[in-house]
C-alpha cells in the first residue's frame, strides 16, 4: 500500500520527528510511503515526494517541516474533488496528516464526508487541540519563552524596569501560563482569563510598593485589553487566512504603554514571535511526537481512520478527529490560578 504524510498550518519543532517514525515504521512494514508537499496544496496541486530511507536520515532532531507547509484549506477554495482525486491518482490508500485544529478539521471533514482513510497527528506549539493532553511543539515553545524570561529578568533587574513579554498561543494562552509559571512571571495576561489593566497595574504597584524594582509581565497575544468599565480593546488586525483567522501580535506594545501611563515604571516589551516555533524540538517534543508517529502508522496498519493519535496521562490512546477539533482547549482556571499565587 501506498502511504502519504502531509503537514499543514503553522510549522512547529517535531514535525520531522513524526515523518520519521510514520515512515519508519510503515516501510518495515512493506508500505510505500510519500511526502504530501505543503499541507492540503499538496493534494489540491497534486505535489508528491518519494520519502526513503535516504530522505527520513537525521531528521529527529531538525525542526521545521521537510515536507513544507501551507493554511491552505480545500473547502475555501472549493478543491476537495481536486484533493480526492489527487489522492487517486498518486495511488495512495492513507493519509497521515499532522496538524492542528485547521489541518484536522479538513481531515475529519474528509472523513465524515468521504470515508477519506485518514489519521491525524495532533500538532501545534498552541496547545489547543481537544482530546489530548498535550501537543507536540508546545513543550519547546514553553521552554523558549521560559529561557526569554529569565534572561529578561536580569536586565528588568538591573534596570528596574517592567518588562512585558508577548508570546503565541492563538485565542488560548497555554504557552503564556506555563512559560510565566517556569519563569516565575508576576503578572500573566491570557485571552481566558478577563483581568482588567486596572487590576495588572495594581498589583505590579503592590509588588512594588513590597521592595521590588523590577516586574516580568508576559501577555498571551490573543488577549484583548480589558477595562475595569466593561470596555475591551484588541489590536488592529490583518486579512483572515483560508480558515478565517487573523493575523494576532501587537497587544504587548499597547500593554506595555499602558503600565507605564498608568504606574510611572519604564517599562519595555518584546515581542518573541516565529522563535518559539523554530529550531530544534525538546527531548520531551522528540519522544511525544516519536510516539504519535508510531501510533499513526500503526492506525493506518489497522485501518482505523478519522482517528487521531493522543496522550491521556502518560498513555498514546486514540481518539476521534471530529471530538479533537469540536472545540478549542482553553486553560482551565486551577492553572491559572497556580499562576496567579505569585502575582503581586
Ligand atoms: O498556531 C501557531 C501559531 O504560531 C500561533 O501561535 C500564531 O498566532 C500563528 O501561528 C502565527 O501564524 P503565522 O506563522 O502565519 O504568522
Amino acid at each position: 500500500m501506498k502511504l502519504g504524510i502531509l503537514t499543514g498550518g503553522g510549522d512547529c519543532p517535531g514535525l520531522n520527528a513524526v515523518i520519521r517514525a510514520v515512515a519508519r515504521r510503515s516501510m518495515l512494514r512493506g508500505y510505500e510511503v510519500v511526502g504530501v508537499r505543503e499541507g492540503w496544496r499538496g493534494l489540491v496541486e497534486g505535489l508528491f515526494e518519494p520519502l526513503g530511507p535516504r530522505e527520513i536520515s537525521g531528521l529527529l532532531p531538525r525542526g521545521g517541516t521537510i515536507l513544507g507547509t501551507t493554511r491552505t484549506n480545500p473547502y475555501k477554495t472549493d478543491a476537495v474533488d481536486r484533493v480526492l482525486e489527487n489522492f487517486q491518482k498518486e495511488g495512495l490508500g492513507a493519509l497521515v496528516a499532522v496538524g492542528g485544529e485547521d489541518t484536522l478539521g479538513v481531515a475529519a471533514r474528509l472523513y465524515k464526508e468521504h470515508e477519506f482513510p485518514v489519521v491525524g497527528v495532533p500538532k501545534t506549539i498552541d496547545n489547543d487541540l481537544s482530546a489530548t493532553d498535550y501537543t507536540f511543539g508546545f513543550d519547546t515553545a514553553v521552554f523558549i519563552a521560559t529561557e526569554a524570561i529569565d534572561r529578561l529578568h536580569t536586565t528588568a533587574e538591573s534596570h528596574n524596569r517592567v518588562m512585558v513579554l508577548e508570546v503565541m498561543g492563538r485565542h488560548v494562552g497555554w504557552i503564556a501560563v506555563m512559560s510565566g509559571i517556569a519563569g516565575g512571571a508576576d503578572m500573566i495576561l491570557i485571552p481566558e482569563q478577563p483581568v482588567t489593566v486596572e487590576h495588572a497595574c495594581a498589583e505590579l504597584q503592590r509588588r512594588h510598593d513590597r521592595g521590588k524594582d523590577f516586574s516580568i509581565v508576559v501577555v498571551s497575544e490573543g488577549y484583548e485589553l480589558t477595562y475595569a468599565s466593561g470596555e475591551r480593546r484588541g489590536v488592529a488586525q490583518n486579512e483572515p487566512d483560508q480558515f478565517g483567522h487573523v493575523r494576532l501580535g501587537g497587544v504587548g506594545e499597547e500593554l506595555a504603554r499602558e503600565i507605564e501611563e498608568r504606574t510611572g515604571y519604564e517599562t519595555r516589551v518584546t515581542v518573541l514571535g516565529h522563535v518559539q516555533r523554530g529550531g530544534t524540538p525538546t527531548p520531551r517534543d522528540r519522544v511525544l511526537a516519536t510516539r504519535y508517529g508510531l501510533r499513526a502508522a500503526d492506525l493506518v496498519h489497522e485501518e482505523k481512520f478519522g482517528r487521531m493519535a493522543a496522550l491521556h496521562g502518560d498513555a498514546i490512546v486514540d481518539v476521534s478527529l471530529e471530538e479533537a477539533t469540536a472545540e478549542l482547549k482553553t486553560v482551565p482556571k486551577e492553572w491559572y490560578d497556580v499562576a496567579s499565587a505569585f502575582f503581586g
